[in-house]
């Protein structure tokens, strides 16, 4: 089905249920400096879903391009994208879900045309802010029933398995396990996690791609949602909800529906194809970037997927008003065109080629997106500047790698990391050329530091986002930026306490605690952890400044900041400095994405909870703080 078809199917099917079709917005939130980018069809009608009177009326719908920044790993795949288009509906405290649930069943099943048989729901399962969703599961039933379903509800998610026979086919679709009632994690949505945010429990609906479409060889179908053969396309969220001061959820006035289905992914299920760029929206771009390597896209997916999906962000980013730069909106579209030349590359692609593929894409997204139009000839013209570029980076990486390699200067797993992000060089490009060169490599003990440089580096780049969301929302130390700082205060001590030979070797921080991995032999004796604890609780009782400076990576080590590795494309790092602001004696100088707090005092009180081998020379501690 043309892409086009289906846009207009869905928004024809809500207008004929009493809805205005809302304008799709830039990309670029306007006066909002919370959000990068935004990423979802809600964002701009939080004031309605508050219980503001929308100028449209209260059911609305469009289609919205989104984009999240937080899938960027996971691109290189068949399903996950950055920028997607997501088909929106709402009740601004209208109708609930009595009516949503049947209008996304027949929507589906009847407009779209996919085959009800192959469809299975999940609802919120429940704990102590909401209970657990039976008004939905009741609504589910009957409209399966009404489709001649018997759905049955599971108890646990491996359930899924009793549906089928040894070799995945369905045993009996009329009398089957459709409703997985499953948790906050799975079930909830919300838009931040700061006093003032909305959310609520939702309901997802999957499609079945058929036995022979997993990834595993032999799924349990105990983490089905992960398996390939089954894919998320749509979710209805009950926003019911929001946090208090306290952080806690209170009803609000209204209830609202915010529906949100990924337009690729629908298609995906349209189209019977588990692989979302085997559709309609993607097969001229592919067709494109075959004329230009000379390659097929069955052999080099990933690649193919990675050039596909960043350059069509890029297009989208540009048109609305951002270039490539060294910061915000800029850098991660600079990160993304550059990744995609690199890809380019590993198809043997020798010369400017991005332009050529935007033109494609403008063109195939130009009837539903026509501000693209005016726009192109400065998005390729943009294109073609950081591809010219970008080249001489990748040619002068090269060249350094050689010359490392050529000085007998050691090359870890870190350093490899470096190259990857500095000049985009592939993990295993940095093998190939040390193996070539006669150099001996532990290819996992080296895998094993590139990822964990990798996870620092991602870990700030999180931070780096959730900052962003709830700036200007204030009132609430974010957990992880506690633990943030608590980690540079742990690295300082720990340098004190054993050497300078301490160096940070990973990182890893959840909300419940800190994991830090570093340079150093011997197991730490109790005397030293002690040590280390009243260091660090010592910096915090000091409540000592923390002060962040943009500086050169020069001058940031000739002050003798602490840096695991160069902050890849900034011509500028960040350094942050904890120092007792009376005496300027220095505690700590990091490079760093950040973000930390402000004064240590507001950590809270640390404590050492393990200490543990972690490799050769390198030990781990896990920390918590109360
Ligand atoms: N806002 C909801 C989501 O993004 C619909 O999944």
């Amino acid at each position: 089905m043309n892409p086009n078809e289906i846009r207009k199917q869905f928004i024809d099917f809500f207008k004929a249920r009493g809805h205005s079709e809302i304008a799709n917005v830039p990309l670029i939130p306007e006066n909002d400096p919370t959000l990068l980018f935004v990423n979802s069809g809600m964002f701009p009608l939080v004031p309605y879903l508050l219980g503001q009177t929308h100028p449209q009326g209260k059911r609305v719908c469009n289609f919205q391009k989104s984009i999240r920044v937080q899938d960027i790993e996971e691109v290189g795949d068949d399903r996950h994208t950055t920028f997607f288009e997501m088909m929106g509906n709402w009740s601004l405290g209208d109708y609930f879900k009595a009516e949503q649930l049947p209008w996304f069943m027949e929507l589906y099943s009847e407009v779209f045309g996919m085959d009800i048989n192959r469809l299975f729901v999940s609802v919120f399962e429940g704990d102590e802010s909401c209970p657990r969703d039976d008004e939905s599961i009741e609504i589910w039933k009957g409209v399966f029933a009404k489709y001649g379903i018997k759905a049955r509800v599971a108890t646990k998610l491996s359930d899924m398995a009793q549906n089928f026979d040894e070799k995945g086919n369905w045993i009996d679709p009329t009398d089957s396990v459709r409703i997985f009632p499953m948790s906050k994690k799975d079930n909830w949505w919300q838009r931040g996690s700061t006093p003032g945010e909305v959310g609520g429990p939702d309901s997802e609906m999957f499609f079945d791609f058929g036995p022979g479409t997993e990834r595993f060889a032999d799924p349990t179908y105990a983490q089905w949602n992960d398996t390939g053969r089954f894919l998320e396309i749509g979710n209805s969220v009950f926003l019911q909800y929001q946090l208090d001061e306290n952080l806690k959820w209170q009803q609000l006035k209204q209830k609202n529906v915010d529906f949100g289905g990924g337009f690729e992914r629908v298609s995906a299920a349209i189209n019977g194809t588990p692989d979302i760029f085997m559709t309609p929206l993607f097969t001229p771009i592919i067709a494109t970037i075959e004329a230009v390597s000379g390659t097929k896209y069955d052999s080099n997916k990933p690649s193919f997927q990675v050039i596909i999906d960043h350059l069509r962000a890029a297009t989208f980013i540009m048109a609305d008003g951002a270039l490539p730069s060294n910061k915000d909106q800029g850098y991660i579209l600079r990160r993304m065109i550059r990744r995609a030349i690199r890809h380019g590359r590993l198809l043997n692609i020798g010369e400017n080629f991005t332009a050529r593929i935007a033109d494609t894409i403008i063109t195939e997204y130009s009837t539903a997106y026509p501000h693209l139009l005016p726009n192109a000839d400065k998005i390729k013209a943009e294109l073609t500047i950081e591809e010219e570029k970008f080249r001489k980076t990748l040619d002068r990486g090269i060249k350094e790698l050689g010359k490392a390699i050529e000085s007998k200067e050691p090359i870890d797993g870190a350093k490899a990391f470096y190259f990857f992000e500095t000049y985009g060089f592939p993990l295993e490009q940095t093998i190939e050329e040390l193996k070539t060169a006669g150099r001996e490599i532990d290819k996992d003990e080296f895998e094993k530091q590139f990822k964990d440089a990798q996870s620092v580096h991602q870990e700030q780049s999180r931070l780096g986002s959730e900052q962003r969301f709830k700036g200007g929302l204030g009132g609430h130390t974010d957990q992880h930026v506690r633990y943030h700082t608590a980690t540079h205060l742990l690295l300082a001590s720990l340098k004190k306490v054993l050497g300078g030979h301490v160096h940070q070797k990973g990182s890893n921080i959840t909300t419940e605690r800190l994991r830090f991995d570093f340079s150093h032999t011997d197991k730490m004796t109790d005397e030293q952890k002690k040590q280390v604890e009243t260091l660090v609780n010592d910096a915090i009782k000091a409540d000592l400044t923390v002060k962040m400076e943009e500086m050169t990576v020069e001058e940031g080590k000739a002050r003798g900041a602490e840096g695991m590795f160069e902050d890849r494309y900034a011509d500028r790092v960040k350094v942050y400095t904890i120092y007792d602001p009376k005496t300027s004696v220095v505690f700590s100088c990091e490079i760093c994405g950040g973000p930390h707090v402000e004064h240590t005092a507001q950590v809270g009180t640390f404590k050492i909870t393990k200490e543990e081998s972690s490799s050769a020379g390198v030990r781990r501690i896990k920390a918590v703080i109360e």
